[in-house]
């Protein structure tokens, strides 16, 4: 079965063939970050805008890369969310209208559920069950995954996201957007001992997160030094970079202890950084477990991800893939 997956909830537009047999064929991408950076942080109205003009490019390429023919596709898989909800109508309107026109069925695929079954395209793919620690800008959440289609939250954050959280807090100390790769990269020069930020409900004794507190500490302690020199600078996001990784790797350890599970699967943009791999990989060789990431280019959003879980669930569930022409987005949608 080849599926032909879009991607739109954000800002990466995202464009995949995915065929069950052969595996992933081809895959296109376009980040915005370039066009939002000077707005601080991504403009709705613009992303929409900018996936009307990036899908018809991106398909183009997908097919001529992957030597396919449009006709040659068994379905269409849209994210219908979460996300913005203009970003995901362009997105799923796009993927409607191709599906109309071939005559062929739609699946529609939580963005998270991509994100979160995006390891196991890899040729090392982790085994069911396993523990999900999902790390992206809008969630961050601890599932406990016993096969594709079922999944049991087992905590998650109560206010900002760790991606959030990186964000704010590189937009403290003055680093473009997205914060999250700018900060880790300040923090290689800088020493984690010199602050100290907080880390809220690490030892809560349940599986949930709270990050927000941390912009407020950051931002207290830029203004007692007033204005920070460049190391002072590094140290700070250091800091910050060791109080997220500490508590994310914290709570995923205790969550594999909990449901005596021995497999970690890492998904979502925040899955991208360095400290964090280095702690949970550190963490995996001390406690025995193993720790699956997926490779860099698919740990942010993209359309890969968004075909191959349609492609995993449409395998066990054929009612999934739905006709055409009834376009629905979600920008709130529960994963569990
Ligand atoms: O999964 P994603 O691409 O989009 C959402 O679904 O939210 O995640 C984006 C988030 C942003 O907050 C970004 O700062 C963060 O992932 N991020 C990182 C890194 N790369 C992306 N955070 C820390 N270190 C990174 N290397
Ligand atoms: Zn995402």
């Amino acid at each position: 079965m080849l599926v032909l997956g879009f991607e739109s909830s954000c800002d990466e537009t995202g464009v995949a063939l995915y065929d069950d047999a052969r595996g992933l064929l081809a895959h296109g991408l376009h980040s915005q970050i370039a066009m939002h950076r000077e707005y601080g942080g991504v403009v709705p109205e613009l992303a929409s805008r900018d996936h009307v003009r990036r899908l018809v490019p991106l398909l183009r390429g997908v097919l001529a890369d992957a030597g396919v023919a449009l006709p040659e596709v068994d379905a269409v898989a849209v994210t219908a969310g979460p996300g913005l909800a203009g970003a995901l109508l362009v997105g799923a309107s796009f993927g409607h209208a191709v599906a109309v026109a071939l005559g062929k069925p739609v699946i529609e695929v939580h963005h998270l559920e991509g994100h979160l079954l995006s390891p196991l395209l890899e040729a090392d793919a982790p085994g069911f069950p396993f523990v999900a620690l999902l790390v992206s800008g809008g969630h961050t959440q601890l599932m406990q995954v016993d096969g594709v289609g079922r999944y049991t939250l087992l905590g998650e954050t109560v206010d900002d996201a760790a991606g959030e959280a990186f964000d704010k807090t590189a937009k403290l100390l003055g680093l473009p957007y997205p914060g999250g790769p700018e900060i880790s990269r300040l923090a290689e020069q800088g020493d984690a001992s010199a602050f100290t930020f907080p880390r809220p409900l690490k030892h809560s004794g349940d599986f949930n997160f709270s990050f927000a507190g941390l912009k407020t500490s950051v931002l207290t302690a830029v203004r007692k030094i007033g204005t920070p020199t460049e190391t002072q600078r590094a140290h700070i996001a250091a800091a910050v970079v060791d109080a997220i990784t500490d508590v994310l790797t914290a709570k995923a350890v205790a969550a594999l202890k909990s449901t005596g599970m021995k497999t970690l699967v890492v998904s979502g943009g925040v899955g991208a950084n360095r400290q964090l791999r280095a702690r949970l990989d550190d963490a995996a060789r001390r406690h025995r477990f193993r720790v699956h990431y997926p490779r860099l280019d698919l740990c942010t959003d993209n359309g890969a991800m968004i075909a191959f879980a349609a492609a995993k669930r449409w395998a066990v569930d054929p009612a999934l893939a739905r006709p055409a022409g009834v376009i629905e987005v979600r920008p709130r949608w529960p994963l569990a």
